[in-house]
């Protein structure tokens, strides 16, 4: 007998993760945006003291974790919800406003857990594609929304392309969505954005009951592998955000980290002033070198190299530069220490100029 499965599943992907290099190679797993630098000291220590209390259950309302965001974001501690990894937020947002067959409405290519999340919600994603810029088209995702659609994602900074959106462009956007769509402004990448005209998520939350904010501790703070993102959300999503939670998906490790990581903020806006500081000149170096590359606003760059994605990628692979590609499409690199962004360069340059259509 054949075991019960959702047929649906069939026909989606499962979340392919950021390559990694083999441990023969002298290699750099530059594939998935994390942060080069090893956690702050005092997030150690501050762990070390925590580990023995992992006989327990966390704390799932996380007060200390939820007052330190409510205060340093300027929020009522009812709009937070934490989940494992904002990815998981994303999910619960999807979760809590669409009804199965609803709609979900993002820019493609985007980040890739959108598509994947809809369905397995049993909601239909609804792809815009980017501009020829390899930005967000709000005015075709603004025609995109129909009396189905539950909810909209703004990918700011974009993954993988990097792009950012305008604030006056979201406030046109906002002006056409209707009031029972959530537009949900993923700043994943936030601390990385140095564009002055950018939209800044809290600043829309504020200003829209139909806006929530995801932020993650994973990138500019370090926290990866601990796994804890948040949404602010209107009290009300925010509330089912909750209902929607795997029970006790945040540690107490990871609550103890975040806090941390918030009382030590300056040391890490010094690293990450570092990183967007490598990101600009690994940038200028390329298109000194005549590489045409987008300009990036995340800890991570965006080669639009199209039907040579594959032959480039290779060419990186071979030069120890493990990226991300789409094939048909480009290529992520995400920023990482001195020596890497040095030997992305080199490898860059030459793999393009080995790719078959540059022969
Ligand atoms: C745009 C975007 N949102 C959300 C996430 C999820 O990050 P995490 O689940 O680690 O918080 C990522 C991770 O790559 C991302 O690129």
């Amino acid at each position: 007998m054949t075991l019960a499965q959702r047929t649906s599943l069939n026909s989606i992907p499962a979340y392919r993760q950021g390559a990694t290099p083999g441990a023969a190679q002298k290699a750099f797993k530059l594939s998935s945006n994390e942060n080069p630098y090893p956690p702050l000291d005092s997030v150690i220590a501050g762990l070390s003291s925590e580990l023995g209390t992992i006989n327990q259950y966390p704390n799932a309302a996380a007060p200390e974790l939820v007052g330190a965001l409510a205060a340093r974001l300027g929020v009522e501690p009812e709009t937070i919800a934490l989940g494992a990894g904002s990815v998981e937020v994303a999910g619960q947002l999807i979760h809590a406003t669409a009804n199965p067959g609803d709609e979900v409405v993002f820019a493609w290519r985007s980040f890739e857990a959108y598509p994947i999340l809809a369905h397995v919600a049993g909601a239909t994603p609804v792809m815009v594609p980017l501009d020829a810029d390899g930005a967000h088209d709000l005015a075709a995702m603004a025609e995109a929304i129909n009396e189905r659609t539950a909810l909209v994602f703004i990918c700011n900074p974009n993954n993988p392309t990097g792009t950012v959106v305008d604030a006056a462009a979201v406030d046109a956007f906002m002006a056409k969505v209707p009031a029972h769509v959530l537009v949900v402004i993923d700043e994943a990448y936030v601390h990385f954005n140095t564009a002055r005209d950018s939209a800044i998520g809290l600043d829309f939350f504020r200003r829209y009951p139909n806006v929530a904010v995801l932020h993650t501790f994973s990138k500019a703070y370090g926290l990866a592998g601990l796994r804890i993102g948040y949404a602010v959300a209107p009290p009300a999503v925010a509330a089912n955000l909750r209902k929607t939670a795997v029970p006790f998906g945040v540690t107490a490790l990871a609550q103890r980290a975040a806090v941390l990581s918030l009382e030590h903020e300056d040391e890490l806006q010094v690293r990450i002033d570092d990183l967007v500081t490598a990101r600009e000149s690994l940038l200028a170096t390329l298109r000194e070198a005549g590489v045409t590359v987008t300009e990036s606003q995340a800890n991570f760059i965006w080669l639009s190299t199209g039907d040579d994605t594959e032959a480039v990628d290779a060419g990186l692979r071979a030069a120890g530069i493990w990226a991300r590609a789409f094939a048909g499409e480009g290529i992520r690199i995400s920023i990482g220490s001195p020596e890497a962004n040095a030997a992305i360069a080199t490898a860059v340059i030459s793999a393009l100029q080995e790719a078959p259509a540059h022969v």
